[in-house]
């Protein structure tokens, strides 16, 4: 990873008209359907983009697109990069440094999680408010590329407190509960076992997923203000674990993704200038 291959990635964007975005969505697993709000101007599968990954998962579309939501000016990722796919954490994070180059200020990452917490349902949010990195990995690894931002980044808040706020607030201008909690990263693909939940119930997380940690890490360190949404598609009761399938999960995403429908679009209109 280096600043000429962040750079030239923009500026091939950029000539493809992807300029200016002030906000990065990133939509998670079964969670793409937002881009159908969008008023699209430019759009670009993944293969297509010099120094992209490839995203390999076949629920994930793979594409990005650039348009207007609430007269906001996004860049949208349908479908993101897993480390299960392969990859290291810094090449997952790498569409969010290109994004910051293109002068995004915002990013609001969305995922699809476990409920460890045994107060949340099926479909509903929790906003990020922390996190646990347990994929063994950080897309800081590797030599340091000084230009963006600080080796030893600070973590003690590296989800924004006034765009959580926010979300807040939507959620109840709306009528949309949105639980807040602790978001674990495994590195997957396997779904944990019932030790394992327990685990993360004991360590303190409230939800477990695959992603969204190695952005969120990059975000913190290039200085991009950032939140982050789960929606939980399934419970993780050790106690009384039932056997779920990939199916499953994408059913509850659906239930979650109606919410997050409203919840967005509403959100950016909170977004300072
Ligand atoms: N574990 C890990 N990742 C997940 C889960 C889970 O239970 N549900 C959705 N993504």
């Amino acid at each position: 990873m280096n600043m000429e291959l962040i750079r030239s990635t923009a500026s091939f964007l950029r000539k493809n008209g992807f300029r200016n975005p002030e906000v990065c969505i990133v939509l998670g697993t079964g969670l793409g359907k937002l881009i159908d709000y969008l008023k699209v101007e430019h759009s670009i599968d993944y293969d297509q983009i010099p120094n992209f990954p490839v995203s390999t998962v076949e629920f994930h579309k793979g594409r990005l697109v650039l348009g207007y939501l609430e007269g906001r000016r996004v860049i949208a990722m349908q479908g993101r990069f897993h480390s299960y796919e392969g990859y290291t954490a810094a090449q997952v994070a790498f569409p969010i440094r290109v994004f910051k180059e293109l002068g995004a200020q915002f990013l609001i990452l969305s995922n699809a999680a476990g409920g460890i917490n045994l107060g949340f349902n099926k479909g509903e949010l929790m906003l990020i408010e922390d996190h646990i990195n347990l994929l063994n990995q950080s897309p800081l690894t590797g030599p340091n590329i000084e230009e963006p931002g600080p080796r030893f980044p600070d973590m003690s808040c590296p989800y924004d407190v006034a765009l959580n706020q926010y979300v807040i607030e939507v959620g109840v201008s709306l009528g949309v509960n949105i639980h807040k909690g602790v978001y674990a990263a495994v590195s997957g693909p396997q779904l944990e076992t019932k030790a394992e939940y327990r685990f993360l119930k004991t360590i303190g997380a409230d939800a477990v997923g695959m992603s969204t940690v190695p952005e969120v890490i990059v975000a913190r360190q290039i200085g991009l203000k950032c939140c982050a949404l789960s929606v939980i598609t399934d419970i993780c009761d050790p106690d009384d674990l039932q056997e779920i399938d990939i199916s499953q999960i994408l059913d509850a995403a659906l239930l979650g993704e109606a919410q997050l429908i409203k919840v967005i679009p509403e959100f950016m209109r909170f977004l300072p200038r």
